[in-house]
């Protein structure tokens, strides 16, 4: 028996280094994918695939090129290497911290904040100084049901706007707006307050699309830009009863909540 199956290692990390949109197919080396799994180094995993000791899907496999994905059985002296339990996070994230799994500066990422040994990343991304909303899974399939803008999952934002915000502008940003040649829509604007001594707006939008600094972009688009940003809400995860830094794990029945979107999708 393997000295790292006594230690009860875990399987099989590829996503955490993938952008979302690329995990459903993505393949990744099987000796880096084993090492991944905490089964044994790198080193020692190449001479397990030289040895003959490793199949994948039933097969053995000694080609130390061999690319693999999540869906691949892995086994290895005939035990296949576990799965890994999926866990679902939200958190309340702060501001000045990274959405990432690591960050080569050193700085806090938001993993950071949730207490799990298992190999979780964030579910799409907010920038550095944008705070709220922001679920962490080691789903893949959960993670892309979210991220996918035909699923339609409203992602609610909240925008300190400088500048006191005109019908006009609302509507340009409701028809959608074109930002570097490319249209990105939103599925609802609304203005919550204007302060007209600071010079200042508040501005609520409800995007599905998911594009690089998406808001502040359309914002700036129409000449208001973004002073604070807060994500409010994700489909139906709200930051409500959490504190900045704060975090919860969903329950069974809201993932659950989510995957019945996907059916729906399959369905239509
Ligand atoms: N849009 C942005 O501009 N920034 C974010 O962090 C999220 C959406």
């Amino acid at each position: 028996m393997y000295e790292s199956r006594k230690k009860g290692f875990r399987k099989i990390k590829i996503y955490d280094i993938i952008p979302t949109k690329k995990k459903e197919n993505y393949m990744e080396r099987l000796q880096k994918v084993i090492a991944a799994s905490g089964f044994s180094s790198r080193r020692k995993a190449e001479e397990y695939i030289k040895q003959g000791k490793v199949k994948v899907n039933g097969i053995i496999v000694t080609e130390l090129g061999t690319k693999v994905n999540t869906n691949d059985e892995i086994e290895i002296d005939n035990k296949i290497l576990e799965k890994e339990s999926k866990e679902y996070y939200l958190l309340n994230k702060p501001r000045g911290v990274i959405t990432s799994t690591n960050d080569e500066k050193g700085r806090k990422t938001v993993v950071d904040y949730i207490d799990t040994n298992s190999r979780i990343y964030p579910v799409g991304r907010l920038d550095y100084d944008t705070t709220g909303a922001l679920l962490l899974t080691n789903d893949g399939e959960f993670a892309n049901i979210i991220m996918h803008p035909k699923n339609n999952i409203d992602k609610l934002y909240l925008a300190k706007v400088e500048g006191v915000i005109t019908g006009d502008a609302i509507h340009k940003l409701e028809k959608g707006i074109e930002v570097d040649n490319e249209v990105f829509h939103t599925s609802r604007v609304k203005t919550k307050k204007i302060n007209k001594e600071n010079n200042t707006s508040l501005v609520e939008i409800t995007i599905h699309e998911g594009h690089n600094h998406q808001v502040k972009r359309m914002f700036e688009a129409v000449g208001y830009p973004v002073e604070k940003l807060t994500r409010k809400r994700i489909g139906i995860f709200t930051i409500d009863n959490l504190k900045s830094g704060e975090y919860r794990k969903l329950t069974p029945k809201e993932v659950q909540i989510v995957y019945s979107l996907k059916e729906k999708q399959k369905k239509n």
